[in-house]
């Protein structure tokens, strides 16, 4: 089929590759030329395991093409795909704009029956915006319809997600429509038997619906955890025990130092403002959503209790930045929170993460300047001198590390892990201090 999505951020680029992987005639809209050029070379700008092995080869086949005109790529399109940003706006709500300006200037493009996919995540109702809007802009009368296909892939493991995913929703009220999205999974075997279709507006409920479940478990347990610390009791222990229970499964109910990432923390922000537009007060989350923003506080808490709030004179080594292992993705990533805590109370940071240096530089190049930030060369660096060490992100290479060379490293044996990696009674019998979440 031919097919032209539009916005080449995680969401776009990873569809767009795989749809060409499986034999559709691609083509990717971008308006940033930087980002054009480094894709055309068959580069990607995105750390996503997979992803550029996979572009370069349709790139080079010629299945998958780049451009930054709209109105070319739209023309003779029989599927074509919004997944432009929806950054929050002021108050926490969706924000439209680039959802909008592009459908209207696909109606201006479109010269036949097209089938006009959301990707992005949108708010319930966005569909019969985004269908005016293509309405209102169309040049001659052509027949379109608007569907909603949300993307549930996770950073990091987003091709295995798209290719072999739980489920794929499709939210229509046109048979013709439905025709045409059964076709264009058709060639995903894995996905074929997965495909759910439903109303408009469901499934684009059911998009904020799964995050803002998967958030809720998160903070949830980062709830029961803090209980946990109060009662002298190992919440590592609790998870393995309700985790058994089938009913409730060990996947998201890890306690940590909370979740972050481009989509729970605002698609649940998001889900609360719809609420509030309808008179509804989302109690539970409005709680899910308090409980993270505390949850990031949390180890500079445990931190202040153990050194005192002045931690002028302190340095800490900080291991993992990005907001979750396998990606370079900074948004929201519950480090940052932690190393503005520390340097804030005086203290001074060395940095280290396997992939994300490039992308937290920007993050913290005010706090570099300042000199309260460096970033290490290695994972070892960062602990050189250090008062404590902090793990922040559970990249695979910090869970085994040789602590007998941290010992003699650190200016004292104290580790504050913020993801229940280590095993606290191993690391007290080899003379370290340790502090965990909710243990
Ligand atoms: C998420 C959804 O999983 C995905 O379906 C949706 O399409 C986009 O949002 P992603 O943001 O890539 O994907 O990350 P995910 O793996 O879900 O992790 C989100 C955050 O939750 C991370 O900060 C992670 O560290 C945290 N987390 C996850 C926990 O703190 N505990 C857990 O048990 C699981």
């Amino acid at each position: 089929m031919n097919l032209t999505i539009i916005g080449t951020g995680y969401v776009g680029l990873v569809t767009g590759a795989c749809f060409a992987e499986r034999g559709n005639r691609v083509t990717c809209v971008d308006n940033d030329p930087a980002k054009l050029d480094v894709l055309r070379a068959g580069g990607v700008p995105i750390y996503e395991p997979g992803l550029d092995h996979m572009v370069a080869r349709n790139v080079d086949s010629g299945l998958l093409q780049f451009t930054d005109d709209v109105a070319a790529a739209v023309d003779g399109a029989q599927v074509v795909m919004i997944a432009v940003g929806t950054p929050p706006g002021e108050d926490g709500s969706a924000d439209l704009t680039a959802v909008l300006a592009v459908a209207r200037a696909i109606g201006a493009a479109l010269t036949g029956y097209a089938v006009i996919v959301t990707k992005s995540t949108v708010p319930v109702g966005t569909a019969d915006q985004v269908r005016e809007a293509v309405q209102g802009a169309l040049t001659r009368d052509v027949p379109f319809d608007v569907v909603s296909n949300p993307e549930f892939l996770k950073e990091g493991a987003a091709v295995e997600d798209f290719m072999r995913p739980d489920r794929v929703v499709v939210g229509t009220d046109s048979e013709r429509a439905r025709d045409v999205m059964s076709e264009l999974y058709e060639p995903f075997s894995h996905v074929r038997e997965k495909l759910i279709f439903m109303g408009i507006r469901e499934s684009e409920m059911t998009k904020y619906a799964a995050n803002a479940m998967l958030a809720t478990k998160i903070s949830f347990m980062n709830e029961i955890a803090n209980l946990c610390e109060r009662l002298g009791a190992d919440v590592e222990a609790v998870r393995r025990g309700i985790g058994s229970d089938s009913r409730i499964g060990y996947s998201f109910i890890y306690p940590g130092i909370g979740y972050g990432g481009s989509c729970f923390p605002k698609d649940v922000k998001a889900l609360v403002r719809t609420a509030k537009s309808v008179d509804f007060d989302a109690h539970v989350l409005n709680a899910v959503e308090a409980r993270n923003e505390l949850q990031k506080q949390r180890l500079v808490e445990r931190i202040v209790e153990h050194f005192g709030d002045d931690l002028s004179g302190k340095t800490f080594g900080v291991w993992g930045l990005s907001f979750k292992p396998g990606t370079d993705d900074m948004r929201e990533a519950p480090a940052l929170v932690i190393i503005q805590g520390l340097t804030a109370l005086g203290a001074t940071v060395y940095a280290y993460d396997p992939v994300a240096m490039g992308e937290a530089k920007r993050d913290l190049q005010p706090l570099m300047d300042a000199g309260s930030v460096t970033l290490a060369e290695h994972q070892y660096a960062a602990a050189k001198g250090v008062d404590a060490l902090i793990l922040a992100t559970e990249w695979n290479i910090f869970r085994q590390p040789d602590f007998d060379a941290l010992k003699r490293l650190m200016a004292a044996p104290v580790i504050f892990d913020g993801r229940n990696q280590y095993n606290p009674e191993r690391l007290r019998r080899r003379g370290f201090h340790y502090v965990g979440i909710g243990r």
